[in-house]
């Protein structure tokens, strides 16, 4: 009998693994390696991606309330969620990293089956959208990087307060919360930083409005019926994120929204 019948399966290399590990490793591998199974985590880490731009959005329309609102939010989520935080963070970038590593994967495989476009073009409604997904896909990984760099680490820009230059962690409010409402209004009165976040809004649109319907039609879920509802969908959901979010940043850098 070999090790593997007897109840372990051995990696030529690494320690024995037992036969409950050794399957359920092998069964993550086979459908992450399957295009049909990447595909599906593709289209589950999308709806998670998109969902956090939703929420995300919306708190930081609190920006619209004064500084309270928003300084009060974000403390709360720095600071009163403890370990539920680094859980968040761990899960998005997880997700993250599957959707891009996974989308890059399944796009050179289509191109290495297909190295010569079609003679044909598809049909002009979808067109840009879906062929500039992995373009678009760029644009938000660079945008994310640059995003965090600005608001997260503070390494791009600094605020002026009362004639001096503070860095953004720096900026404390009355109640000693970190001032996020002033370091939003910071970036965005400098205008190439308002402008790269507005162009970053269209790119996360087109990449939206063909990646909700994909996501549809890789769950199975969109039939010839349900087909506009869904496009439908699609462009609402990637709307309002649009919508919303400059919104922001032209409220900002027009000085509808002021400095406190
Ligand atoms: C006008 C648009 C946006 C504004 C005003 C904004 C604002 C902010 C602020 C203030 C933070 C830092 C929070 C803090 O450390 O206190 C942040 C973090 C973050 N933002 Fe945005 N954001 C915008 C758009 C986006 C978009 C479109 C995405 C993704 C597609 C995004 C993804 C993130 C991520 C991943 C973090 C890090 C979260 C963490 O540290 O846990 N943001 N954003």
């Amino acid at each position: 009998m070999t090790g593997a019948s007897q109840g372990t399966v051995r990696h030529p290399k690494g320690p024995p693994l037992t036969m409950t590990e050794g399957r359920l490793g092998a069964w993550l591998v086979a459908i992450l390696d399957s295009s049909v199974g990447a595909k599906v985590v593709v289209a589950l880490g999308g709806i998670g991606l998109a969902l956090f731009a939703v929420f995300h959005m919306l708190g930081n329309l609190k920006i619209f309330q004064g500084p309270d609102a928003i300084n009060a939010y974000a403390h709360f989520l720095k600071h009163d969620l403890g370990a539920l935080l680094w859980l968040a963070r761990a899960g998005l970038l997880g997700i993250f990293l599957l959707h891009v590593v996974l989308a890059v994967r399944l796009k050179l495989r289509t191109m290495s089956a297909r190295p010569q476009p079609y003679a044909y073009p598809a049909r002009s409604h979808s067109h840009l959208a879906a062929r500039t997904m992995a373009l678009t896909g760029i644009l938000i990984g660079l945008f994310i990087l640059l995003h965090l760099a600005h608001f997260t680490f503070g390494w791009v820009h600094r605020a002026e307060m009362n004639g001096q230059t503070v860095h953004y962690l720096d900026l404390k409010d009355a109640q000693g919360r970190h001032d996020v409402y002033t370091m939003v209004v910071a970036g965005f009165r400098t205008s190439w930083i308002a402008g790269i976040y507005l162009l970053a809004q269209v790119a996360l649109f087109l990449h939206l409005i063909h990646g909700i319907p994909s996501t549809f039609q890789t769950l199975g879920l969109q039939s010839r019926r349900t087909l506009r509802t869904i496009r439908v969908l699609g462009v609402l959901v990637a709307g309002v994120i649009l919508i919303g979010n400059c919104w922001i940043v032209t409220a900002v850098w027009s000085g509808w929204v002021t400095p406190p």
